[in-house]
């Protein structure tokens, strides 16, 4: 695969991992996940990681994981790359765990002292694609490995391209109005 070819390919396999946090950006809100409990004085996760958020961050995900199986026999050849499918596993383990990553992120930053709404370099970045690929592999193993391992420059294309995305799109979003930190 050419390099052009690689970065294609990842940038669709990850599709439905990217926009759940983008929506739980704009449809999140109300009661939080973990109800207002804390531990040892830190909140849990904190009032940003609500119930809706994920629920139609999740949804939204899996509903363009759909949408791509549909439009890709007629895009494969456009990009003269051959774009992968979603199966039913597939489609709910991608969006999910890109929540999941996140959530997890929050846990992280309330251990660490760090408010609702810090920065954390690294982990803002790559939390939700560590998890819908760990959640992929598992749900579905022989897909993850024919999808982000034939090549292994799918992975890697994953892990330089997602940051660089997250931290332009979160940018955007600052500007916009719709977030209030640009990270
Ligand atoms: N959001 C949500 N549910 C989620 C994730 C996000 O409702 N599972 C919404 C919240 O309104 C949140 C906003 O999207 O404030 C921005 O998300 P994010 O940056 O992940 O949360 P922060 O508010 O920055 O909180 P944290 O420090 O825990 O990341
Ligand atoms: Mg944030």
């Amino acid at each position: 695969m050419d390099p052009v070819a690689v970065i294609v390919v990842a940038f669709w396999a990850m599709l439905p991992a990217y926009v759940p946090n983008n929506v739980a950006v704009l449809a999140g809100g109300g009661r939080p996940i973990d109800g207002g409990r804390t531990w040892r004085g830190d909140r849990l996760l904190g009032d940003g990681k609500t119930w809706r958020g994920t629920a139609t961050g999740t949804l939204a995900g899996a509903a363009l994981a759909v949408a791509l199986n549909a439009v890709r026999p007629s895009l494969s050849p456009l990009f003269g790359a051959e774009l992968v499918g979603f199966s039913a596993p597939v489609v709910l383990a991608m969006p999910f765990g890109a929540m999941v990553g996140d959530t997890t992120a929050s846990f992280l930053k309330r251990r660490t002292g760090r408010e609702r709404g810090a920065p954390f370099p690294g982990v803002d970045q790559l939390d939700f694609v560590v998890f819908a690929l760990l959640l992929s592999a598992l749900a579905a193993p022989s897909w993850f490995g024919s999808t982000f391992l034939d090549p292994v420059w799918v992975l890697v294309a994953v892990l330089l391209v997602t940051p660089a995305l997250h931290v332009l799109t979160n940018a955007i979003a600052y500007v916009l109005g719709l977030k209030d930190e640009p990270y």
